[in-house]
């Protein structure tokens, strides 16, 4: 479970000598106390190996199983917090006589001396001089990190291992083990811990649980066993929220629950109903995999980011949100680190949908950041390209030809969500006045009509537009004293008042209808012939993809 331990054996075994385990921080010390216990005692004799931890605080400790540290070595005394000491060290081992005891080094806290802005060269030098020597030794080491990046200098001397989170099956069996714990406990204080939660809730709360560590699935079921002194759905809400708050600091985010039903999206509504089926397990046994994403295209306002929040309500899927523009961090290799992060944290809650807004803004090609964009565009595609967990990646652009083509490829399907045509602004139009409870009152031939002149009198509005219309008259209602009671004519002094963004400004616009229609041979004819039309777009949802 977790932890592989044969992979470290195969990489060995293999002649390399230096490992380092990317592993989340609060999973640290169980993976010490595993390695530990693999080549203290679960290994025979030749194979056996003392084995010593070293860290900058505690400095280095010859370990004697278990989670205790033990004591300082023989002639290391040199040995300070800084790693260059350790190094040394190490390497005058490797040059001493056979008669050292084999040594196994785990070692924390290195990374950060050589990899990312606070790199230094002196420690790179040392590290590779220490694996050079232990390849022609008997002693081994492993270096720890939670999600930073191998530098590419140590690409044929470090062999990368990953400590996974645990899978659904894994967490499953962790939830059961712990609940069953703290059932005992309980109970040897003459006290009771009920879990009220059927089949159905027993895996919504390991679905709840996916993306935390062994360690912190335990801590949160201990939390709220605590709190609740039961085990049902409520826990499963503050998990929820525990989970979002970790999340949170860390830059990564889920989406909202949409605020309406998205409109005039037909092709997109209907392509994601019939995609959908394709999660079920019984798809892998025919070996159907699931779409890797879907890019929108479109002008702001349109409703891109609805579109992709009523795609994952309608497959029952959770958004994690990639804000690219938060990834972005000066510092070197700390994007990256930013990006792995948020790509675990949509793997771990799989299937999931991973969402990317404005791309073009990020991944477009012409960045001038000293290569961050680029370093992240290729970490990003060499994933989209080989990952196989069921992360489907929605992106969304403005200027989707800033995009490289490599990139656009990748995507099972590509939409323009264009400006909305008359039905789709009914239908806009209609779900705002209900959001804001401003139908409630009038009748429902009333309501028609005034769906109708509405929808009628606001060409080139975008679907936000329409929104904030809107939102402005159930505010003036609200303010007068008669709450959900606007009138038509209000309503029209609104939209007049308003001059809709693209109405002049539409160059962009004519470049997205260009780009879309002209790149693709099956693009929907009924609907590019409408699109020439002014005012009158057809399906303002174009599939020019396929
Ligand atoms: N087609 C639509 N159906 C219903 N509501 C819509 C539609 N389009 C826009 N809206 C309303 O406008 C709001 C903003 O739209 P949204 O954020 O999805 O636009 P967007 O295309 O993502 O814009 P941007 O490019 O600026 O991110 C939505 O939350 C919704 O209330
Ligand atoms: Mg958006």
């Amino acid at each position: 479970m977790g932890f592989n331990l044969a992979d470290i054996h195969a990489r060995f075994n293999a002649g390399i000598s230096t490992v380092a385990i990317d592993s989340p921080t609060g999973a640290e010390q169980s993976v010490v106390a595993q390695i530990t216990n693999e080549f203290l005692n679960v290994l025979s004799p030749p194979r056996r190996m003392r084995v010593l931890l070293w860290d900058t605080a505690r400095q280095l400790q010859v370990l004697s199983g278990g989670n205790d540290y033990g004591s300082t070595p023989d002639g290391s005394a040199g040995t300070s917090g800084a790693p260059v000491d350790l190094l040394k060290y190490i390497l005058s081992l490797c040059s001493g006589d056979s008669s050292t005891p084999k040594s196994l080094f785990i070692v924390k806290d290195v990374y950060p001396y050589i990899s990312g802005a606070s790199a230094s060269p002196t420690v790179i030098r040392w590290l590779k001089e220490v694996c050079y020597a232990l390849k022609r030794s008997q002693h081994r080491l492993i270096l720890l990190h939670d999600g930073e990046q191998t530098p590419i200098v140590f690409q044929d001397l470090i062999a990368d291992l990953k400590h996974p989170l645990p899978d659904e099956s894994e967490a499953t069996a962790i939830v059961q083990r712990r609940i069953a714990a703290l059932q005992d406990s309980a109970r040897s204080q003459r006290q009771s811990l009920p879990v009220n939660l059927d089949d159905d809730g027993m895996k919504r709360l390991v679905r709840a649980v996916l993306g935390m560590t062994q360690e912190a699935i335990d801590d949160v079921l201990q939390l709220v066993a605590i709190a609740d002194r039961r085990i049902d759905d409520r826990s499963i809400e503050a998990i929820n929220r525990i989970k979002q708050q970790r999340y949170a600091s860390q830059g990564i985010e889920y989406a909202q629950a949409p605020d309406v039903e998205v409109q005039g999206m037909p092709i997109l509504s209907e392509w994601a109903t019939r995609m959908g089926c394709l999660l079920e397990p019984t798809a892998q046994d025919w070996n159907i995999p699931f779409p890797k994403g879907m890019l929108l295209a479109g002008e702001g306002g349109t409703g891109k980011t609805l579109g992709v929040k009523c795609l994952a309500k309608t497959w029952g899927l959770p958004i994690v949100v990639l804000d690219l523009s938060k990834l972005m961090q000066k510092e070197l290799g700390a994007s990256e680190a930013n990006l792995r992060a948020v790509i675990q944290a949509a793997e771990a809650i799989a299937p999931s949908i991973l969402m990317l807004d404005e791309i073009d803004k990020m991944l477009g090609s012409s960045e001038n950041d000293g290569g961050t964009s680029s370093r992240i565009l290729g970490y990003f595609l060499q994933w989209f390209q080989e990952h196989n967990s069921s992360v489907f990646v929605a992106a969304t652009a403005n200027e989707p030809w800033k995009l490289k083509p490599e990139l656009i490829r990748r995507f099972a399907k590509c939409f323009l969500v264009d400006l909305p045509d008359i039905p789709a602004r009914r239908g806009i139009f209609q779900v705002q006045m209900e959001r804001y409870r401003l139908l409630e009152t009038i009748g429902p031939d009333i309501a028609k009509d005034w769906l109708d002149r509405l929808s009628e009198q606001t060409p080139d509005f975008t679907g936000d537009e329409i929104r904030k219309v809107v939102h402005e008259s159930a505010v003036m209602a609200y303010a007068a004293g008669q709450p959900g009671q606007t009138t038509l004519e209000a309503m029209l002094v609104e939209i007049n008042l308003k001059e809709p963004q693209f109405r002049r400004n539409n160059q962009r616009l004519l470049a997205l209808r260009e780009w879309a229609s002209s790149g693709n041979a099956s693009f929907v004819r009924e609907a590019s012939q409408r699109i020439t039309h002014e005012q009158s777009l057809g399906d303002r949802l174009v599939n020019f993809a396929d």
